[in-house]
């Protein structure tokens, strides 16, 4: 199965599409641009730049080739306008579907705003994709999904009730897609991320995901705080397994795959206790100053699940995922573009 992803690469080479990604300025979004663009796709791309940068879209254009960047068209709008989903949605084949507020304390704090873009802006771009008449719409759910289920390693058909607003956002988008499947004959995948890292993934702010938040602080040499004990653990799933996941659910040709949900990661399992001490064992080579160095510990955060591990047969099976890249094999490439972007050495 190793060579099926290079297969269906090879195929788009040869005959190019066209992809609408929305939250393309963003960390998961500009990362399926860059791979799309490699791969001579045609891409148009949506965002509002809420949470995503500029600056993550120039940095592809500077790495793809102005040829390769000349196929790419960029609105910035929002997903919340409906006008603006048909305007982007026109001419396209395949929909990935990054566009969402993330973060699950952010939904806490203010859950109007995360339902806005997350469950009418979701519905805004499915209603467009089904009258534009896309092939295939995949988009970006989420493991939060699983809630309160107790159950180890996380399968797709066992879920349990939804720990905060975010949650419930990225399960009602599960539903719709079901729902646009059975009633209009649409062809919907959705991927369950886990805890995704990588380059270009903000580390700034007060809803910055771990691995960004703690390579910042300890290269700049700000204090580590843990929630809880460091026991909390997940399923670290760096990008490019991500790309490889949506390459294959919006290409697949089984008609079994489709209108499916997949867990997105590595079924693996790592503590914060663990990462904390595999960062700082990868950085202190470059920054001896952390040698010794240890966390502060806090309290438990609200709405957070204690353990995460995904079963990812399913992908396997159906799709013919296979993960390239362990968290170990991923921190190296995401700590060298911290490193060079944060200015360490
Ligand atoms: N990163 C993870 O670990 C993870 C895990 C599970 C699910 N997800 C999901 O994956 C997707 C991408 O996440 P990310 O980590 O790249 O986050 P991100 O914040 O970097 O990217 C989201 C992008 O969507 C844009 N956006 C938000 N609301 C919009 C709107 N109303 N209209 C247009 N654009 C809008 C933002 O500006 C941003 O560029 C999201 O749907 C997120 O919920 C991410």
């Amino acid at each position: 199965m190793a060579g099926h992803i290079d297969a269906i690469k090879e195929n788009l080479v040869r005959e190019p599409r066209t992809w609408l990604v929305t939250g393309v300025a963003g960390f998961i979004g500009s990362n399926l641009l860059e791979a799309l663009l490699e791969l001579d796709q045609r891409v148009v791309g949506l965002d509002n730049f809420s949470t995503g940068k500029p600056e993550n879209l120039a940095e592809v254009a500077a790495t793809v080739t102005p040829e390769r960047w000349a196929r790419f068209a960029f609105v910035e709008g929002d997903i919340r306008n409906l006008e603006t989903c048909r305007t982007v949605c026109s001419g396209a084949d395949f929909v990935l579907h990054e566009a969402a507020l993330g973060s699950v304390p952010r939904s806490l704090e203010d859950p109007i705003r995360s339902n806005d873009s997350n469950v009418t802006g979701f519905l805004n771009l499915l209603v467009a994709a089904r009258d534009a008449g896309v092939k295939r719409f995949v988009y970006a759910a989420s493991s939060s999904t699983y809630g309160d289920h107790p159950g180890l390693p996380k399968v797709e058909d066992r879920i349990g009730k939804p720990l905060s607003p975010y949650a419930v956002t990225k399960y009602v988008n599960e539903l719709y897609a079901e729902v646009f499947a059975s009633a209009y004959g649409m062809q919907n995948v959705g991927l369950r991320y886990f805890n995704v890292f990588g380059p270009r993934q903000d580390p700034d702010g007060a809803y910055a995901a771990v691995i960004p938040r703690w390579i910042k602080a300890l290269i700049t040499g700000v204090p580590v705080r843990i929630n809880g004990t460091g026991e909390t653990s997940r399923d670290f799933c760096y990008v490019q397994n991500v790309v490889q996941m949506n390459l294959l659910a919006a290409t697949t040709a089984d008609p079994a795959a489709v209108n499916q949900v997949y867990n997105v990661a590595v079924n693996a399992r790592t503590s914060l206790n663990e990462l904390y001490d595999l960062l700082c064992g990868k950085l202190t080579p470059h920054f001896p100053a952390l040698r010794g160095r240890r966390p502060e510990y806090g309290d438990f955060r609200k709405g957070d699940v204690l353990h995460s591990q995904a079963d990812i047969s399913k992908a396997a099976r159906l799709l013919g995922y296979q993960p390239t890249h362990t968290i170990d094999q991923g921190l190296d490439q995401a700590l060298q573009w911290y490193i060079n972007a944060l200015g360490g050495k």
